[in-house]
């Protein structure tokens, strides 16, 4: 498979947040946390991102569990609706083979994100915290 393009990954970013921004579940969380005219700011960080992601050229230099920490509003549940729009943009743009690799990074990075995001061991369990009283 040939690699994507910058031009492509450009597209991609540009469509989905498109959706993004007419869909009624996330566009309010996305509209409160970026100003009007930051968007194209926040479009240029996802630009670095998935051309970090996919071809690998390190031009991301972020913490997106750090940043998605402080998003008002921001749900577990968002995350399915969030993949399915991120899918449905790939799959209008590309080939199936290039599609199902952006599917696959995303639903990685997700699921990474939602257990820094939500996962939190029960508490009462053993307290094995190194030099922690007993
Ligand atoms: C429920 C799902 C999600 C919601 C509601 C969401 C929302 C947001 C919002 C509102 C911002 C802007 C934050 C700000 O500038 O203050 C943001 C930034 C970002 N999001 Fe998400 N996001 C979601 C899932 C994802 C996923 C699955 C990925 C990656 C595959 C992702 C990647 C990023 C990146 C890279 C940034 C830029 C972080 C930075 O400023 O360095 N997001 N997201």
């Amino acid at each position: 498979m040939s690699a994507v393009t910058e031009n492509e990954i450009v597209a991609l970013v540009d469509a989905f947040y498109a959706k993004v921004r007419r869909d009624e579940v996330l566009a309010p969380v996305f509209e409160r946390a970026i100003a009007p005219d930051s968007w194209p700011v926040h479009l240029a960080k996802m630009y670095d991102f998935w051309s970090s992601v996919m071809l690998t050229t390190g031009r991301y230099k972020g913490n997106p569990l750090g940043v998605h920490m402080r998003v008002a509003g921001l749900e577990a549940s968002m995350f399915a609706r969030w993949l399915a729009l991120f899918r449905a943009t790939a799959e209008e743009l590309f080939p199936p083979e290039l599609a199902a690799s952006f599917r696959e990074k995303s639903e990685r990075i997700a699921e990474s994100l939602q257990l820094g995001l939500f996962y939190r061991p029960a508490l009462g369990g053993l307290n094995i915290v190194p030099g922690s009283p007993r």
